[in-house]
């Protein structure tokens, strides 16, 4: 693989010296002076980063999955699926690229058998098969059974119904990540289907991090394979980074991460109301506090500081709410900035902005870590992910892009690969590892909390 990395690269060093060559021609008669920019080094093949694995590893960004380029799904035995959830994450939306069953359906081809929707809304689940009985994917989905809940599901396999080998769970987290009736998903599936692979959406959980800690120490003791569906990991210009820290040896000394939401096309009432979502940083900003975490390690939780900017001070006035917030109770409006900031356990800081102050559709998300000599831009990973690299003995920085990147395939590709004991297959954010970022989540809500409890105690807000 390092061979096949670097032939390439010997004929593009070639035209990047003489391109550098010209560039610098160009400047010297316009009368100025530039340092040379760096090379841009061939990546080394690194080892898993899963959560076994300190921070500074990474899957090699020169062999990505990528379902353009990805090889057609060969012939095989059929892959029995269950899906629990029929909504957006899971079957597609207007509001992002997520769709679960696409990304499958692509992976496994013909060899997709979904034998299980389960979900309580019934009519939900029978449209959206409807829709791929209708379409070329039909073999998946002719013999789909619908279920309002697990143990139904559970009754029919026990009548001789065929066992799942993934489990794909999309609900939202109040149902999951829990130790009690109603909300202890994972703990029935390790009852009743131990040794299937499971994929779980983030946030974990809505419940309180004990509990969520004590569901991820059994999956961890069970041993199964269990994604988390922090995507962002995947990309190849997170992994790019990933690689750069691993070949050089570097040590993080601090990240800073701002996450701008559109808030005006969030039109989901619970979103809104931190009863229901429990607010925009623990729902959504958690993509941004995970890759911070994925970078920087583990938190000092105790260290955790932040301020926000409520929805009743002057400056959280907003003017294109597209949801009745009238209609939700004070003391659950969500805050409209959040600003925190931290101490890593090696000793790095970290920072972290989530604003609910940008209109239209487009987010505008941006993650900055710094090493010695070394800073690096993570731009746009939403919808066009670039990578700013500057390097010591540099004051240029050199660009990094990846066309055609699709993390939520990558994920997929990833997690049924490491299902069907494929080598090299990588699971990058575990269930233990992804509750670590539900407890920074909650640990940011409650310090800004904290510290807007005190402005209003002190009539400063
Ligand atoms: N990774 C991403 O970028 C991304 C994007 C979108 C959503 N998500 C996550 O996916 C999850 C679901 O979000 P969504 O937008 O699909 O929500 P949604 O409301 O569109 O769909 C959720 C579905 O789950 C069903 N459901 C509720 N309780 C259930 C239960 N106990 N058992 C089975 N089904 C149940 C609902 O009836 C609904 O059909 C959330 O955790 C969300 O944060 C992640």
């Amino acid at each position: 693989m390092a061979l096949c990395a670097t032939l390439p690269l010997a004929r593009s060093a070639r035209s990047f010296t003489t391109r550098v060559a010209q560039i610098q021609f160009q400047l010297f008669q316009r009368g100025i002076k530039t340092t040379t920019p760096a090379q841009v080094a061939p990546s080394l093949v690194a080892r898993d980063g899963g959560n076994q694995e300190p921070p500074q590893c990474g899957i090699n960004v020169d062999t990505p999955v990528r379902m353009d380029t990805a090889s057609p799904p060969p012939p095989g035995d059929d892959f029995p699926v269950a899906m629990i959830g029929a909504g957006n994450i899971m079957f597609g939306s207007k509001a992002g690229p997520w769709n679960h069953s696409f990304r499958i359906e692509h992976k496994l081809g013909p060899r997709l058998k979904v034998a299980a929707l389960i979900d309580p809304d019934e009519a939900r689940a029978k449209a959206v098969l409807a829709t791929k009985c209708a379409s070329f994917v039909n073999s998946a989905y002719k013999d789909t059974q619908v279920f309002p809940n697990l143990g139904e599901y559970v009754k029919s396999i026990e009548a001789g119904g065929p066992d799942p080998r993934a489990i794909i769970v999309g609900t939202p987290p109040e149902f999951r990540g829990g130790v009690t009736g109603g909300r202890n998903l994972e703990l029935e599936l390790l009852k009743y289907f131990p040794s299937v692979g499971y994929f779980i959406e983030k946030p974990v959980s809505t419940a309180p991090i004990g509990e969520v800690k004590e569901v991820a120490a059994q999956l961890a003791q069970n041993n199964n394979v269990v994604s988390v569906g922090y995507m962002l990991r995947y990309l190849r210009c997170v992994q790019k980074m990933k690689q750069i820290i691993h070949d050089n040896k570097l040590t993080i000394m601090a990240t800073n991460a701002r996450y701008s939401a559109a808030y005006q096309s969030i039109d989901k009432p619970a979103w809104w109301d931190k009863s229901k979502d429990m607010g925009p940083v623990i729902e959504q900003g958690t993509h941004f506090c995970d890759l911070s975490r994925y970078f920087g390690g583990d938190v000092d939780i105790p260290t955790v500081v932040a301020y926000s900017v409520e929805n009743d001070e002057a400056a959280g006035k907003l003017s294109a709410i597209p949801v009745n917030e009238d209609a939700i109770p004070p003391d659950q409006r969500i805050p409209r900035i959040t600003s925190a900031v931290w101490k890593y356990v090696n000793g790095a800081v970290g920072s972290f902005t989530h604003t609910v102050a940008l209109q239209g559709t487009l987010y505008d998300c941006e993650l900055e870590i710094w090493a010695d000599g070394y800073h690096m831009r993570l731009i746009d990973p939403y919808n066009a992910p670039q990578l700013l690299v500057r390097r010591p003995g540099d004051d240029h920085s050199e660009l990094h892009q990846f066309n055609d990147d699709d993390p939520f395939f990558s994920e997929m590709s990833s997690f049924i690969d490491a299902v069907e004991g494929k080598p090299g297959a990588h699971i990058l954010s575990s269930f233990e590892d992804a509750t670590k970022t539900y407890e920074l989540t909650w640990a940011i809500r409650l310090a800004s909390e904290k510290s807007a409890e005190a402005r209003r105690a002190a009539g400063k807000a």
